[in-house]
């Protein structure tokens, strides 16, 4: 089922079925997004609802037109400067677009992703895919294509292996089909790299994003319970919320930029550093969740990367994983 025939994998997209897809950010399950019996398989593969609209893939800035009504003045030298990569972009849609693409919104939004295999796959295809992360919903994103058939199992013909994610998290979404762009939902390209060709952009604040489907609070969750200290906590409040959880008799995992000295509670924790570098805590951060679940650790306390660059984006996936984690004590 996991396969670098890339021949294979555009087979099955004709044939309307669903192939795993390796990019930059994270593995997506692509389907041809023309095609509608295609487009319900993947929601029904992820147990999604199909009122949450799906990001249709191309190849490049080229390949935009046939799916945007009209292209914005800003969008060239946005996508000049990011494309292929991790940033989509929301843009009024054109009358190819399907309705089970955007759950009948009037805008749809396109990424080029810069993975050499998603890359080829779509060049060999000469069109679309809609590419959700290939995770069964409110689940951790796949950074590998083990995770993805661990996620999803038979019900994808055939996972592409492209290694390990080097981004690690979702792509930056930015609206450009209002009259002001705004940011909906953050990533590895900064609010501050888009103010270099968008001044002033400004990001949709929470409450609105929770309105925004598939922008849920509750997201990326593991099976662990996730406490989410502050970026500066100090050793003796993570050991501190550490006790408290393990005299509850939970296994508790540490998930924090470096190993902490955490002295006699070493032995029984699970410690699971992530860098203390932003963009590298964001590139192994869904590992480090799906480790945690492995480890059978039940509750996983976090200390969050720094909040500048990455870190802003890892520390919205790591609230919304805290959401979602609906355990009780
Ligand atoms: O990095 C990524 O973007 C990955 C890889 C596989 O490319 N894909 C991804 O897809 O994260 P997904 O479906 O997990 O997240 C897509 C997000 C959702 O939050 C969805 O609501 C939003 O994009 N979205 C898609 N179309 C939209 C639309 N027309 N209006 C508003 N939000 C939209
Ligand atoms: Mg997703």
């Amino acid at each position: 089922m996991i396969s670098t025939d890339i021949e294979a994998a555009v087979a099955v997209l004709r044939a309307g079925g669903l192939v795993g897809m390796p990019t930059e950010t994270v593995y997506g399950l692509a389907a041809d997004a023309l095609n509608r019996n295609a487009i319900a398989k993947v929601f029904a593969a992820k147990g999604r609802p199909t009122s949450h609209p799906l990001i249709v893939h191309v190849a490049g800035l080229g390949d935009v037109e046939p799916w945007a009504k009209h292209l914005p003045d800003v969008l060239e030298p946005l996508l000049t400067k990011w494309w292929p990569g991790p940033l989509t972009v929301l843009l009024p849609r054109s009358s190819q677009v399907l309705d089970e693409v955007t759950g009948g919104r009037d805008t749809v939004a396109l990424r080029a992703p810069a993975h050499p295999v998603a890359q080829a796959l779509l060049q060999q295809l000469g069109s679309g895919v809609v590419a959700p992360s290939a995770n069964r919903f409110g689940r951790v994103s796949p950074t590998t294509a083990q995770d993805v058939v661990d996620e999803l199992g038979t019900s994808v013909s055939l996972v592409l292996d492209g290694g390990s994610c080097q981004i690690g998290i979702e792509s930056t979404i930015v609206d450009l089909s209002g009259s002001e762009p705004k940011i909906l939902r953050h990533g590895h390209i900064t609010q501050t790299d888009l103010e270099t060709i968008i001044p002033g952009i400004e990001v949709v604040d929470g409450r609105a994003e929770a309105n925004a489907p598939g922008m849920l609070p509750g997201h990326y969750a593991p099976n662990a319970r996730v406490v989410v200290l502050p970026p500066n906590a100090q050793i003796s409040e993570v050991i501190e919320t550490a006790e408290k959880y393990m005299e509850q008799g939970h296994q508790v995992g540490v998930l924090a930029p470096e190993t902490l000295n955490l002295g006699s509670l070493a032995s029984s924790l699970v410690q699971l550093p992530a860098g203390g570098d932003p963009k590298h805590y964001a590139q192994v951060l869904y590992r480090r969740l799906r480790q945690a679940d492995n480890d059978g650790v039940s509750v996983l306390v976090v200390v969050p990367p720094p909040p500048v660059g990455s870190g802003i984006a890892v520390a919205d996936r790591l609230r919304r994983a805290a959401y979602g984690s609906h355990h009780t004590d």
